[in-house]
C-alpha cells in the first residue's frame, strides 16, 4: 500500500457520516471511525461503510487485560477493518494477545498499530500522573520497540517522530500521523502541527485528517489538496 490520506470521521451520528461521504461521489477515501462514531452508531457503521468500498482505520485504542483484549480484537476482526489499534501501555503481553485475536482461520488479519503516549499527555503529567520519569522522546521510542517486537505493524505517531520510528524500528514499520492541517488553514487544539507535504518529506506512511477536511467548506477540495501534497498517485 502506498501513501494515503485517512479522512477522521469525527462524527455523532451515522446519518452525519454517510452524507458527508456522499459528498465524495464516486471517490472512497479511507476512512478512520473513532470512538465517538462507533460509539454512537455501533459495529454497523463499519460494515455499511465497508460495504460502500472504503478502506477503514477502526481507532477504538483498546486497553485492557490480555484476554479481554485477544477477545474483543477477534470481534473486530470479523468486521474487517483494515487497520485497528490499541494502546503500547497496555504492555508487550497485551498487544500479542491482541495479534493472536485478530488473526483469522486463514492467518489474515488487519494491520495492528500501537497509541505510543497520546500527544495530550505532557512530561509534566507523565511525571506527575504517570510516575515515569524518563524523557517523553525515550518513553515514545520505547513503546515503539515494544509494538515491533510484539509483531505489529506500526504505531500513531506525530510525523515529526516518523524519522526516529522509522530508523530505530525499521522502514516497514508504519507511521500513522495526525497532527496534520494546511500552510494557509487554522490549527485548532493540535500543539505540533505539518503540513500533509512535510509529513511526506518525514516518511509518515499515512496522514489522519480531521478538521481541515470534515470543517472545509468544499471537504471534497480539500481531500484533494491532501492528496495532492501527501499521497502515492
Ligand atoms: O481534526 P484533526 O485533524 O485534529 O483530527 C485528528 C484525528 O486524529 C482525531 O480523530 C484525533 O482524535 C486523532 N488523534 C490525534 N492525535 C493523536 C491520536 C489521535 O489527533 N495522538
Amino acid at each position: 500500500m502506498g501513501k494515503d490520506v485517512i479522512i477522521a470521521c469525527d462524527f455523532d451520528s451515522a446519518e452525519k457520516t454517510l452524507a458527508f461521504l456522499d459528498r465524495f461521489k464516486g471517490r472512497k477515501p479511507f476512512v478512520k471511525i473513532g470512538m465517538e462514531l462507533f460509539y454512537s452508531a455501533g459495529p454497523q457503521i463499519v460494515r455499511e461503510i465497508k460495504a460502500r468500498g472504503h478502506r477503514i482505520f477502526l481507532d477504538l485504542k483498546l486497553h485492557d487485560i490480555p484476554n479481554t483484549v485477544k477477545k474483543a480484537m477477534a470481534v473486530l476482526s470479523s468486521l474487517d477493518a483494515d487497520i485497528v489499534n490499541l494502546h503500547a501501555g497496555g504492555t508487550t503481553a497485551m498487544m500479542e494477545a491482541a495479534l493472536e485475536g485478530l488473526t483469522r482461520p486463514d492467518g489474515s488479519r488487519p494491520l495492528l498499530i500501537a497509541v505510543t503516549m497520546l500527544t495530550s499527555t505532557d512530561q509534566t503529567a507523565m511525571e506527575k500522573d504517570l510516575w515515569i520519569e524518563r524523557p517523553l522522546q525515550d518513553v515514545v521510542m520505547h513503546y515503539a520497540e515494544n509494538a515491533k517486537n510484539a509483531g505489529l505493524d506500526g504505531v500513531v505517531c506525530s510525523p515529526l517522530e516518523s524519522p526516529a520510528v522509522h530508523e530505530r524500528c525499521g522502514a516497514d514499520f508504519l507511521t500513522v500521523t495526525p497532527g496534520v492541517r494546511f500552510a494557509d488553514g487554522a490549527v485548532g487544539d493540535q500543539k505540533r502541527v505539518t503540513t500533509p507535504a512535510k509529513a511526506r518529506e518525514l516518511g509518515s506512511d499515512y496522514i489522519v485528517v480531521g478538521r481541515p477536511i470534515t470543517g472545509a467548506g468544499d471537504p471534497v477540495a480539500a481531500y484533494e489538496r491532501c492528496l495532492a501534497e501527501f499521497a502515492d498517485r
